[in-house]
């Protein structure tokens, strides 16, 4: 997979892919990242990216004209299966869009600032619109982050143990159950009998159960339609 990011702050966004399981997913080559500055398509000597809102009102918006510059020049070298806007006025992200996602051969990632973009790169360039919950960032960067994690480790081969991107919380819509290694006592907090117990079909059910139980007190509107 190829990821390209289009950002104003790259500085911002580098940081997570030089680590642990991104990094790792760079250096075995199942995954490029390609970060765009977009200030490097600004219009004009001083490198120009945004503009008051017609109609007024507080906050800048990005223009159309860098943005077109640099997504055009990415498709005129190959085809984009995505071209995602990282938004908090869209659907939030979660496990089913990471799943398909992870599917893609390129996707592009544009990172919105200041009152967000002119709608017409929405209208025209934006395949999908993510946002990763509803609460307000000062930009995208930290959004795309953590989009391109979800995305990255979901590629076969990425995680150590291909196992364990199957048993996540929400990979079947229901939150993890609760985990214990070792000591199985301390300080007389003792881990439940039934792990140690080697029966694991009963262990299996029990953690069913557990899961279930925690997803019905923490998250029941993750049940509710089922
Ligand atoms: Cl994708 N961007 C911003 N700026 N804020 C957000 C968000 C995205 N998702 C939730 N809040």
């Amino acid at each position: 997979m190829r990821i390209d990011i289009i950002t104003v702050s790259p500085e911002l966004l580098q940081s997570p892919f030089q680590h642990s399981m991104m990094k790792r997913a760079i250096d075995k080559e199942l995954v490029q990242v390609h970060f765009h500055n977009l200030r490097d398509y600004g219009i004009g000597s001083y490198k120009k990216l945004d503009d008051m809102q017609f109609g007024g009102g507080a906050g800048m918006v990005l223009m159309i004209e860098p943005i077109d510059k640099c997504i055009s020049k990415l498709q005129s070298e190959r085809h984009y299966d995505a071209v995602i806007y990282m938004t908090p006025d869209a659907q939030t992200l979660n496990q089913s869009t990471a799943n398909s996602l992870s599917l893609k051969e390129n996707i592009i990632i544009l990172t919105g600032h200041y009152k967000g973009v002119d709608q017409r790169v929405r209208d025209q360039f934006i395949t999908h619109e993510i946002s990763i919950g509803d609460y307000v960032l000062t930009g995208g960067e930290l959004a795309a982050a953590i989009l391109c994690d979800a995305v990255v480790r979901l590629i076969p081969g990425v995680l150590g143990d291909e196992q364990s991107a199957l048993t996540d919380s929400f990979q079947d819509n229901l939150l993890s159950p609760p985990v214990y290694t070792r000591p199985a006592n301390y300080e007389g907090m003792k881990v439940p009998d039934i792990l140690l117990s080697g029966n694991f079909p009963k262990i299996e059910d029990w953690r069913s159960e557990q899961a279930f139980k925690r997803t019905e007190q923490i998250r029941p509107d993750l049940i509710k339609d089922e």
